[in-house]
Formats: C-alpha cells, sequence, structure tokens
C-alpha cells in the first residue's frame, strides 16, 4: 500500500494532489461549527502536503444532499476553520468538477490549499450504479495528478471519492485513515484483556452485525441509550413506551443465549431514569429496570447502572465505546453519557487502551468537556469503525491495496 509519505519521498512540489478528507462536521442553526474534530483531524495530511509544494485539492461530504446543490450543506462554513487550522489562505470552489473547480484548480500555486464543494451535490458520488459513479470518479482524477485518501470517516462508502477513484490515480493511505486503522488492529488482533465494548444509541438494528462479531472477540457487552428496552424485553421485561423495535427481540434473544454459551458477559443497566415523554420538562424518576411503569419511557440509564458499568469497566485493559447512554440533549437524561465517558476516562488512567468510535460519540465527550487527551484514542469514524469491528471489508481500505 503506498502512503503519502511515498509520495512526499518523491518529487511533489508543483503536483496536484486530490486528497479525500472526511469534514462532515456537526453545524447549528447559524451553519456553525458546534465541534471540529474531523477538521483538525485532517490538517496534518493536507498540512505536509502543503508545505512539500503540492498543490492540495480538498475533497468532502457535508451531510446527505441528494445529489444537487443545497445551500445547508454547503461546505462553505469549513473553509474558514480550515483555513485558521493551516495558518493560510484556503480556496474555495462553488462546484465540484465544473467551471469553477477547474477555474480554482489552475489557479493554484506550489503549497496553496482549495476545498471543492460538497461531494454528494453529484449524483455519480454515491450512485450505487458503477457507469455513473466511475463517469464522476473520471471527472475528479482530470483535477489532479496523484490521490490520498483520509477520509477515515468514509473509508465504509463504496463511492466515486473514496473508492473509483482510487484506481484511476496514483493512490495513497494518508496518515489519519492509516492511524486509525492501526487502533483498531489492536481492537481485534489480540486485544488486551479483559476486553469490553460499550454500546448505545437508539437503534438495536444498526447494530446487529458488530454485535454478534463482537460475541467471537469481546469478553464484556455492555449496552446502553435506546437499545437497552429491546434487550430488556427480550429478556421478558415490561418496555412501557420505551423505544422498542419489537421485529428484533428474537435476535436480541439469540444473542443472549450466544453470549451465554461463549462465556462473554452482557451488562444491561439495572435502573432506569423514566418520563412521561420525550421532553425536558416531562416528570421524571429512576424506576428499576425490570419495573419500568406501562405508562411510561425510558431515557437514561439511571445513577446505579452507571455505578455499575464504571465497575466493569475498572478492571478492563481495553475498551472501544460507540453511542451515547442515553437522550443526553435533555438536561433530565444527559447524565448517563458523562458518567460512562468518565469510566473511560479512568480506565484510560488505570492503563487501559479506551476508544471513542465515531463522529457523534466524539463531538458527544468533547461537548460534555473532556479532552481528546483523556482517552485513548476518539476516532473520527462512527460507521466506519464499526463495520471493522464487524470484520467487513472496507471499500475504501481494500482498494488502496489493489
Ligand atoms: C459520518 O458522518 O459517519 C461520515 O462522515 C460518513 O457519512 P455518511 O454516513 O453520510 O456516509
Ligand atoms: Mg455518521
Amino acid at each position: 500500500m503506498q502512503t503519502t509519505e511515498d509520495l512526499l519521498a518523491g518529487d511533489v512540489r508543483g503536483k496536484r494532489v486530490l486528497v479525500r478528507s472526511d469534514l462532515n462536521v456537526p453545524l447549528d442553526a447559524d451553519r456553525n461549527i458546534t465541534d471540529d474534530g474531523r477538521v483538525r483531524a485532517s490538517v496534518p495530511t493536507i498540512k505536509a502536503l502543503s508545505d512539500a509544494g503540492a498543490k492540495v485539492i480538498v475533497v468532502a461530504h457535508l451531510g446527505r444532499p441528494k445529489g444537487a446543490p443545497e445551500e445547508k450543506y454547503s461546505l462553505q462554513p469549513v473553509v474558514g476553520r480550515l483555513s485558521e487550522l493551516l495558518g493560510r489562505d484556503v480556496a474555495f470552489a462553488s462546484d465540484t468538477v465544473g467551471e469553477s473547480a477547474k477555474e480554482v484548480v489552475a489557479g493554484l500555486a506550489d503549497g496553496d490549499v482549495a476545498v471543492l464543494e460538497n461531494l454528494r451535490f453529484n449524483p455519480g458520488e454515491t450512485s450505487k450504479d458503477e457507469a455513473e459513479r466511475g463517469a464522476f470518479a473520471d471527472e475528479l482524477a482530470g483535477l489532479a495528478d496523484a490521490y490520498v485518501s483520509d477520509g477515515f470517516g468514509v473509508v465504509h462508502r463504496k463511492q466515486a471519492s473514496v473508492y473509483d477513484i482510487a484506481t484511476r490515480l496514483p493512490a495513497h493511505a494518508g496518515g489519519l485513515v492509516r492511524a486509525e486503522v492501526e487502533v483498531l488492529k489492536r481492537l481485534t488482533q489480540d486485544p488486551q484483556r479483559p476486553y469490553a465494548v460499550v454500546l448505545g444509541g437508539a437503534k438495536v438494528s444498526d447494530k446487529l452485525g458488530v454485535i454478534a462479531n463482537l460475541l467471537g472477540t469481546a469478553d464484556r457487552l455492555l449496552i446502553g441509550g435506546g437499545m437497552v428496552f429491546t434487550f430488556l424485553a427480550a429478556q421478558g421485561h415490561e418496555v412501557g413506551k420505551s423505544l422498542l423495535e419489537a421485529d428484533q427481540v428474537e435476535t436480541v434473544k439469540g444473542y443472549l443465549e450466544e453470549a451465554k454459551a461463549k462465556g462473554v458477559e452482557i451488562v444491561l443497566p439495572t435502573d432506569i431514569v423514566v418520563a412521561d415523554s420525550f421532553s425536558a420538562d416531562s416528570p421524571h424518576e429512576t424506576v428499576a429496570a425490570d419495573a419500568i411503569p406501562a405508562d411510561k419511557m425510558g431515557l437514561d440509564i439511571g445513577p446505579e447502572s452507571a455505578t455499575l458499568f464504571a465497575d466493569q469497566l475498572s478492571d478492563c485493559k481495553t475498551v472501544f465505546w460507540n453511542g451515547p447512554m442515553g437522550a443526553f440533549e435533555l438536561a433530565p437524561f444527559a447524565a448517563g453519557t458523562p458518567a460512562l465517558a468518565q469510566a473511560l476516562v479512568d480506565a484510560t488512567k488505570n492503563g487501559a487502551l479506551t476508544v471513542v468510535g465515531g463522529g457523534d460519540s466524539a463531538a458527544a465527550v468533547r461537548q460534555l468537556g473532556f479532552a481528546d487527551s483523556d482517552f485513548g484514542h476518539i476516532s473520527t469514524g462512527g460507521g466506519a469503525s464499526l463495520e471493522y469491528l464487524e470484520g467487513k471489508t472496507l471499500p475504501g481500505i481494500d482498494i488502496l491495496s489493489k
């Protein structure tokens, strides 16, 4: 696999290098960046190329526009932040492969950096049709002399700027992609034990594949977030008005049995914060997890569960965490997620390798005031790291070794 270092070792001055970054950052209603973690993580590769005199063309997506321009998904807000972090001007093209992009690229001097508008404004980027994707990849490739894949958060996507382009230009793995994969290897190839995985978030159906695979690798699986209720239902408990994926109950029962047979501990919350409705001013109380009233909705793990989870992580040597423990955007249900984050911080201090997996979980811990250095690693890719742990082949990485 060729890397950015190989590219830098050659004569890169004056070469046009197309870098696929993941700049998919959360924005508020005024389109201010609320977590710039992905921009910061993208800087080292862009900076190294720019410092070496390459003409750097950064391509990325923001959100999920449907193949046509939409102002709210413009990458424009990211350009200013990237420019600040790089300490140099960054040009911006108002399209991806059109007149503006061609003009901006033609105007680049050695060491200059440009960002092109959202890749997903073009239907070819995400098309399932190989020919349509390929045609867009041809256009992208026409802008550059070399390609660097540095958007770890999208390596699980078989998309034009991630996959097809790598067959059209000399392709290189960027430092971010390689660093992320190195950490994930430590979770999958002979992890230090005990190895615990904490999964949260709303839907168990998003995590089925990874749970199935983890039953063969992890020692403990801690479950929080909305997923909990499908597990509690599988154990035969009432879950009231809580989020429940009724069609997954049987599958989850199977996991509980398989876990028992394999000696994997599945740790569920013992208490739950419940309310009448999904609202910050709804009256709330903490109840036992096996005694959720039929007219209540569970919205966070309770304090006893937070202590239990912390205890379960305290002797771990390896911990991976993806997904919030509760509806932490609403104050009364916001205690479980920071408690879990603190348990990871403590495990880190005890020498464990702790990994926060994912864009959303990463943004959450930073919003809660934790520092990146409190954890072993904060991944820039949620979906990508889960698919890696699931044992899937990631198209954007696979293609680089071909
Ligand atoms: C993410 O936010 O997880 C990545 O940027 C990938 O985005 P996607 O899930 O829309 O492909
Ligand atoms: Mg995402």
